[in-house]
């Protein structure tokens, strides 16, 4: 990836304007300090310091001299992440004389997060302002990974379905494949149903656009094994239960997991962490067709559990099942998965907040542990045995709905729990993969949830010795 266009080189930092950054605390004394006329200027504008703040500081030709920023938590990448839409463009670098220590990587992330627009049907992109890097040497630093992985879960999301179908996203892990050494293999149409994966198959055969499993394989067989499994819906009309038109407005995003599981396969890839990594992601659309599978049929997955099909709107966990048996075929060290798999978790827990489930109780720790350093929260969900019974099929071992409307993202995890063996590490995520409004490095659209979070348990649970 190039230099994206919010960053400047580090050669450009002596031109840059500098960012004083500071907090609340610090603000009497830092304030003090300044030459009266600075001072006036602070007072006139009512700044103190408050986080979230920010003021341009003129010298006395008129120039920008400075901008003062406040901030909350030193630690949260985003406690600067308004200012590249927000200030003019130009060329910003921090301050070494800031009062409050602001770690180069946390701001770049940041940075980059904040400047973020998908651009690709703009005529002419505003120009923005731009960070100055302290290194060179951008595509070695961690947090560029990250940006950029979180970039690529942004980009593949706002996509609209004409440009992300199946084939789009299997050509995106192609191209991971190719830029890291990886080899990848795909299933694809009626192939599905010769290889048994039967349930792929059904979502996705009445769409134009052949159904697939996307693999992904990376990594020195030596080490221990990681799945990482995403639903790649690339998009979700709730088939022949057909959504509403408010329901329907975003499924472009329901191959959200499947992002977030590319998204965390090229972090892994481009920090080179000592894993095996297999990827799947079944890719499909929910479409509607003669061909489109109907509520009430039967399908025997290929774990060998009948499943009735209650509602073609529980599709996600349909394409999952099948991928997870064969993930657990492979007897990993971990399985992780990533879906927008219920409306339900959004209720729950709100779209900002995606919703762990684990089937073992250090995997579960060590998960939020990582979301909590890294900012990037999820919130542990039960998996809830007993209401595996609103799942009950009168003609098959389960069924992928019920008439019930509650718990539906727990049932809808216990429903993908049936499908990994007991002595089987699992953690699934239920994720939004959106913002809904804009917020300060959080723009409206497609949005990585808990993936900074699931990069780092790697790197705990996976060490470099
Ligand atoms: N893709 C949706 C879930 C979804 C909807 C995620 C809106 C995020 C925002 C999924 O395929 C679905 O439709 N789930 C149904 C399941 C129900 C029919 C059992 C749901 O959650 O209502
Ligand atoms: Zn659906
Ligand atoms: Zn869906």
């Amino acid at each position: 990836m190039s230099l994206p266009p919010c960053f400047a080189l580090a050669t450009e930092a002596a031109a840059a304007c500098p960012l004083v950054v500071l907090d609340r605390s610090h603000y009497p004394a830092w304030r003090d300090a300044q030459t009266p006329a600075v001072q006036a200027w602070l007072d006139a504008h009512h700044f103190n310091g408050s986080g979230g703040s920010f003021l341009m500081v003129p010298s006395r030709d008129g120039t920008p001299a400075f901008v003062v920023v406040a901030i909350n938590d030193a630690g949260d990448p985003l406690a600067l992440a308004h200012l590249p839409t927000l200030l003019p463009a130009g060329v910003y670098g921090l301050s070494p004389d800031s009062p409050v220590a602001v770690d180069a990587s946390l701001l770049l992330l940041g940075w980059g997060l904040g400047a973020y627009r998908f651009d690709r049907y703009l005529k002419s992109p505003k120009p923005l302002a731009r960070l100055a890097l302290e290194s060179a040497d951008f595509e070695n630093v961690a947090a560029f990974a990250l940006l950029k992985a979180s970039i690529l879960v942004r980009d593949l999301v706002n996509t609209p379905t004409e440009h992300m179908g199946p084939e789009e996203l299997e050509a995106v892990a192609i191209r991971l494949a190719q830029a890291y050494g990886g080899q990848l293999r795909s299933i694809v149409g009626d192939e599905l149903l010769a290889q048994n994966f039967p349930t792929i198959h059904a979502v996705g055969r009445a769409s134009h656009r052949a159904p697939r499993l996307i693999e992904l394989s990376w990594g020195d067989e030596a080490h221990p094994h990681v799945v990482i499994v995403g639903k790649g819906v690339c998009f979700d009309t709730g088939g022949l239960d057909i959504k509403t038109h408010d329901g329907m407005r975003n499924m472009k995003k329901d191959m959200g997991g499947g992002a977030h599981a590319l998204a965390l396969a090229q972090l892994v890839m481009a920090r080179k962490l000592p894993i095996r990594m297999t990827v799947l992601v079944p890719a499909v659309e929910n479409a509607i067709s003669g061909n489109a599978f109907r509520p009430g049929e039967v399908i025997v997955t290929r774990q060998g559990l009948s499943v009735e099909i209650d509602n073609t709107d529980a599709e996600g966990r349909l394409v999952l099942c099948d991928a997870l048996a064969y993930a657990a075929e492979k007897k990993p060290a971990l399985i992780l998965d990533f879906a927008t798999l219920t409306g339900a978790a959004r209720v729950a827990l709100g779209p900002d907040l995606p919703a762990l489930f684990c089937n073992d109780e250090a995997l579960a720790a060590d998960y939020l542990a990582a979301g909590e350093r890294q900012r990037d929260r999820l919130w542990r969900m039960p998996l809830w045995r007993p209401y595996l019974s609103y799942l009950r099929s009168g003609i098959a071992d389960l069924a992928n709905g019920g008439p019930s409307r509650m718990a539906g993202c727990i049932t809808a995890a216990l429903y993908l729990e049936r499908f990994v063996p007991d002595s089987q590490p699992w953690a699934h995520v239920d994720v939004y993969a959106w913002n809904d409004s804009e917020r300060p490095g959080k723009p409206a659209g497609g949005e990585a949830q808990g993936l900074r979070a699931a990069f780092e348990l790697l790197k705990v649970k996976f060490p470099a010795h």
